[in-house]
């Protein structure tokens, strides 16, 4: 749909879907009251809410506000293994399933929170005898197995901070990131299942450790078995088999009293210019609000069957598959593979099979099965469900109501949870037994949140306008740095509005009942089936290819993805334009960053509209691409090549 269509749907949606009595009734969180309570002291709301943790040591200080870097529960210590772990362990807990994990090729594992406790304290200790100490960082770069969350618990228990790269990502950006973060240890897989396939993660790995000369330790999964996926790529001495690794380990190691703003994790993620960004966790904060909020929003209870379809590689995966409900004692299920593998049921196979009663999943896949038909779900018996939510980008009025009837089947309420990579958790979300839902709207920020939506000389917006959306006061999950580049975390986020105020590069509106509508990201950051992919990133990826003398790429909307990535490419002289070298830019791209990256279609042009001060505008680019009339070219250099542009583009488009 056309992004005007689309925001003229917004305007109107005025459904309001109330809790279900039902649901309310048994509601972790049942009273509009606790927004008020929140209101009323915001510091000692959060105190009350980490009291739901194991700390060794209280804190001296909830707060720590020296804009724009913050503590929070200073002085406090413990460990976020230990709290997704053994404190489960003293009760009935102990027996119950902590991780459910489905491979793609069909297999099945329970891991009870004994196991998971024994699992994670042999890997634990299999890291101290690498030699990887309290605050060195170990890259995991894994499919969806379950030693992914065990590698992810083993460095938190004995202090070490990870950094999960997504198995879909380049050997390059492996690279990358295992350099930025000065990893001594990388943790991988001989391969992973996708769609059938073998993703080569080991080759991947061997490539990117080349040339990253801080990594001493290869450690290797083996997940699909397969001797040639290895036969040539095992440095002696260097490379490492898991299994060898933890066979002799002992089942126990102490959990590390780590400080409540020691680093837990660094998860990289795009941002509009330069390389990706290394966000910043640290314990005590993150854990207590993706805790508080797994209960709050997603209201997990101990007879749950809990589901939250992201791949760890992203945020999502990491608060809401592994820190959120582990901490809280749940069940969380991890599948392996594709949503169509080996047919496109394969989700509500899943969901049936274990009596899923917590759904959460993304805009994206719901508008792939929208498009898949409804007839898929109706083949399974859903009544599990309970409560559905989404996340990662804005989801349509359509694609809501869909998702409520035909995986709902009107009976589930959804929460539409906005936040980010550097908010560590969900900040804006209906709460589902209190807050009526309006399909397309994240609703109102939670309780213990303050968020605004502002024009651009920061004064808030009033109902029915749009504005920027920024956070105008500290939250515990908020980053806490960018890693080993503070100046860029505070022009990134505080350059906007000063120092108190974090924007969050989304744009917003307020509509007339107060409730915040996303409208996505207002800077060069492309939301591709929800995963962010910078502009200047594909941009680089493009020019590095002998062909091409300038690219520019812009995000357009699509119909299941949100966003698809077009390039326009000026070509050096001597190449020519063709269905082949399109194809040939598309693969590399692909191959230097990752399939999420590769180009839905490229434009070869003789020319780019830019400013005279040589600026390239990537406005008129998307008007090109959205087919929408060409706003202001007046301060263009050269007015004529938007014309010639979009005649071009309109006519490859016709053609296509
Ligand atoms: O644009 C917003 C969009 O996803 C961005 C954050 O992306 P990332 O850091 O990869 O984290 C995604 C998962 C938390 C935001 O700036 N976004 C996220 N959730 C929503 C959303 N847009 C609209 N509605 C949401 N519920």
């Amino acid at each position: 749909m056309a992004e005007r269509e689309h925001l003229e749907a917004l305007l109107q949606e005025s459904r309001l879907f109330p809790p279900p009595p039902e649901f309310a009734a048994r509601a972790n969180v049942n009273s509009p009251d606790i927004y008020a309570e929140a209101a009323r002291d915001r510091l000692a709301f959060w105190a009350r809410q980490a009291e739901r943790l194991h700390w060794f040591r209280k804190w001296d200080q909830v707060l720590q506000w020296d804009p724009p870097f913050a503590k929070w529960f200073v002085g406090g210590k413990l460990n976020a293994a230990y709290n997704c772990l053994d404190r489960h362990l003293d009760s009935w807990r102990r027996t119950k399933a902590a991780i459910i994990w489905e491979g793609e090729p069909g297999e099945e594992r329970v891991l009870t929170y004994q196991d998971l406790h024994r699992e994670v304290c042999r890997f634990a200790n299999a890291l101290k005898a690498l030699g990887v100490q309290r605050g060195d960082r170990v890259t995991i770069y894994l499919p969806m197995i379950p030693e992914l969350p065990i590698a992810m618990l083993a460095c938190a228990r004995i202090g070490a901070v990870h950094s999960v790269v997504f198995g879909g990502f380049s050997a390059e950006a492996l690279r990358d990131r295992i350099r930025d973060a000065q990893a001594r240890v990388v943790i991988t897989a001989d391969g992973g299942w996708r769609r059938g396939g073998v993703i080569p993660l080991k080759k991947n790995t061997d490539a990117a450790v080349a040339q990253a000369p801080s990594v001493e330790k290869v450690v290797v999964v083996r997940r699909i078995g397969d001797e040639a996926l290895v036969a040539g790529h095992w440095t002696p001495g260097r490379d490492l088999w898991w299994h060898d690794l933890v066979r002799d380990q002992p089942e126990t190691c102490p959990a590390e009293e780590m400080d409540a703003e020691d680093p837990l994790f660094i998860l990289y993620t795009s941002g509009s210019t330069g390389k990706p960004k290394g966000v910043l966790h640290t314990t005590g904060g993150y854990l207590t609000q993706v805790a508080t909020t797994t209960w709050m929003v997603l209201d997990l209870k101990d007879d749950d069957i809990y589901w939250c379809t992201a791949d760890i590689g992203w945020v999502t995966g990491h608060s809401y598959v592994v820190y959120g409900p582990l901490a809280l004692g749940g069940t969380t299920v991890m599948y392996e593979g594709a949503p169509d593998y080996p047919d496109r049921g394969r989700f509500w196979q899943i969901v049936q099979k274990y009596r899923v009663s917590i759904f959460y999943t993304a805009p994206t896949a719901i508008r792939s099965f929208m498009k898949w038909g409804e007839e898929w779900p109706a083949r399974y018996d859903l009544s599990s469900l309970r409560l559905l939510g989404t996340v990662g980008e804005p989801i349509n009025p359509e694609a809501w109501i869909w998702y409520h009837r035909h995986i709902g089947r009107e009976r589930c309420p959804i929460v539409d949870t906005w936040w980010q990579t550097e908010t560590g958790a969900i900040l804006i979300s209906p709460l589902p037994g209190v807050t009526a839902a309006k399909p397309g709207s994240a609703t109102r920020p939670l309780p213990g949140i303050e968020a605004e939506v502002v024009d651009g000389s920061g004064e808030p917006v009033r109902p029915g306008e749009g504005g920027f959306l920024v956070i105008t006061s500290p939250w515990p999950g908020m980053l806490r740095t960018l890693w080993g580049d503070p100046d860029r975390y505070v022009n990134t986020y505080f350059g906007k509005f000063g120092p108190t105020v974090y924007f969050t590069g989304d744009g917003a509106k307020k509509d007339p009942d107060g409730y915040i509508v996303i409208l996505g990201r207002v800077d060069d950051v492309i939301s591709v089936a929800g995963h962010r992919v910078g502009t200047w990133e594909v941009e680089s990826a493009l020019v590095d290819h002998p062909a091409v003398a300038e690219a520019a790429v812009i995000g357009r909307s699509h119909e299941v993805k949100g966003q698809a990535i077009t390039a326009f490419v000026i070509l050096r002289e001597g190449y020519r334009p063709g269905p082949e070298l399109e194809q040939e830019l598309k693969q590399h791209v692909a191959q230097k960053i990752g399939a999420i990256a590769r180009p839905e279609e490229i434009i070869f042009t003789a020319d780019l509209p830019k400013t005279r001060s040589g600026k390239i505008m990537r406005r008129l680019l998307r008007d090109i691409a959205e087919g929408r009339a060409l706003g202001d070219t007046t301060t263009l250099a050269d007015p004529a090549v938007v014309a010639t542009l979009k005649a071009q583009y309109e006519e490859k488009e016709a053609g296509d």
